[in-house]
């Protein structure tokens, strides 16, 4: 494969944010980390990215091409938005991928409605990707397909009789076989991931449980080689099969947070807030986040060490997300009640335990929260890799944060020589954690979060983009202290 092949970037979701407002659309770049990271891939390599917008209902596509178009200059490479009907929001985005999918991948088996309309929805969207990309790429091109969203896209693009040269990563978990057989379309999916040339996940873990599955349908499957990167020899050929963790842009983390405007605005945070130790939630609301789990070993705390009341107080932020699956909004409801609860219980005039905010802040305040914080709590039940843990220590610039962390996260492996690791099930460790770390040396906790820091920042998204094309073509990866991960 020669070095500038053609990029396509292919996700459920394009890297924009598109606006309504008194009926005229707007449209922004993405902030997230992998558009970050992959722009001046496909600058580089004239690429593009192929997705959904994000839109429902009637949508005139030549009007939203002319809208992508400048930003497209702004972004250095072209946005080529598919529009999805409502029945296929329903059954391929609520419905296969994010009511089947979802929550087996993250051993959730119990939430899954096994309906066969969303595996149908599911197979037809995929085709529908498959035409738009057929007609937008030549075999020359490498296709980059992200997710669980889209795990028939090579697999359409054969049926379509169109050869291109498709990889894959999965961002969220792979599940052990006990949970993954529970899926009516099990071997359908087993197989059109075996379509991929290249398939990569976030973690060893990850990656054992997919080989183990695929295993359980070819037993004879072989796989060749260690670390990182394997060959997995199977129905008489081979692919390569790897882990990586994804992550953030570290640096540009570092320098907003070492900003004058940061400082002050953490500052400023503070100010508001009675407390001496400020713990930090950040999750998009979802039942994978733990967070009621988080908010009730929060309360056993305050329960178990009396002398924390008015000492501590756990800021959580709730990012919405998927308003149109039932379990979302009842988990919203939930932790509503909870934090309540918690606040009714415990409060006085002069301090409130759990401060709480359901809604999205811009990265300058999300920064600036990361830099007021003395904790970062993440208790994730499973967690494809968990950015936030990542972002949270990236902000530490003296040190002195603390980070709690889930070891059902992906990133605790990375971040076991420096994070205070909880299984959120078990409410009296966790609120013994929680305690610790209040009370913990600074020299301890500088320790730790320079132990984090440079993993983080010696493998970046950068790192990421860069290990995960050379894999793709073959080639060894770079700067890759295997026994670290
Ligand atoms: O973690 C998987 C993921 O798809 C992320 O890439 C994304 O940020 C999040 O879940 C929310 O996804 P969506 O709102 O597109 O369903």
């Amino acid at each position: 494969m020669a070095d500038k092949e053609r990029m396509i970037v292919v996700s459920n979701r394009l890297p924009i944010i598109l606006k309504k407002r008194k009926q005229k659309w707007s449209v922004e770049p993405g902030a997230g980390g992998l558009v970050t990271a992959l722009s001046p891939v496909l600058k580089d390599r004239g690429g593009m990215w192929i997705g959904w917008p994000g839109t429902r209902g009637r949508i005139n596509l030549s009007g939203l091409r002319k809208i992508l178009g400048p930003i497209s200059e702004e972004t250095g490479f072209r946005i080529v938005p598919i529009l999805l009907e409502n029945g296929e929001i329903d059954n391929y985005y609520y419905g296969f991928s994010n009511s089947i999918i979802w929550p087996l991948f993250h051993d959730l088996e119990a939430l899954c409605r096994f309906q066969p309309q969303y595996w149908e929805a599911y197979v037809r969207v995929s085709d529908k990707f498959a035409a738009v990309i057929a007609k937008h790429s030549t075999e020359k091109d490498i296709i980059w397909v992200n997710d669980y969203q889209l795990i028939l896209l090579a697999g359409s693009l054969e049926r379509l009789g169109v050869k291109r040269h498709c990889v894959f990563f999965l961002h969220i978990p792979f599940p052990s076989p006990d949970l993954f057989i529970k899926l009516p379309w099990r071997k359908q999916i087993i197989d059109e991931l075996l379509r991929f040339s290249f398939l990569c996940f976030q973690t060893h873990r990850d990656r054992r449980n997919f080989i183990d599955c695929a295993r359980s349908f070819y037993p004879a499957c072989r796989v060749v080689g260690r670390g990182a990167i394997v060959e997995l020899e199977i129905k008489g050929h081979t692919i390569q099969i790897g882990s990586l963790p994804i992550s953030i842009d570290y640096k540009r983390f570092r320098s907003m947070a070492s900003a004058k405007e940061a400082a002050l605005r953490s500052r400023e945070i503070r100010k508001d807030i009675t407390a001496d130790f400020l713990v930090l939630g950040i999750d998009r609301l979802d039942y994978t986040k733990g967070i009621p789990e988080k908010l009730r070993a929060f309360a056993r705390a305050l329960e178990k060490y009396p002398h924390l009341q008015g000492k501590i107080s756990l800021f959580q932020l709730i990012i919405p997300s998927r308003e149109g699956v039932a379990e979302y909004g009842a988990l919203r409801d939930e932790i509503q009640k909870l934090i309540s609860e918690i606040n009714g219980r415990f409060s006085t005039t002069a301090w409130v335990p759990i401060l709480y905010r359901y809604g999205t802040v811009d990265q300058k305040e999300l920064v600036a929260m990361y830099r007021a914080a003395d904790a970062g709590f993440v208790s994730s039940l499973k967690d494809g890799m968990n950015l936030v843990c990542k972002e949270y220590c990236a902000c530490q610039t003296d040190y002195k944060g603390v980070l709690i962390l889930s070891e059902f996260a992906g990133a605790a492996y990375q971040l076991r020589s420096g994070a205070i690791l909880i299984n959120p099930y078990d409410v009296e460790a966790t609120a013994d954690a929680l305690y610790y770390s209040i009370f913990m040396k600074e020299e301890e906790k500088k320790n730790r979060m320079r132990r984090m820091c440079k993993s983080i920042r010696e493998r970046d998204v950068y790192w990421w983009v860069n290990n995960f094309l050379r894999a793709a073509a073959g080639k060894e990866l770079k700067d890759f202290p295997e026994a670290e991960l």
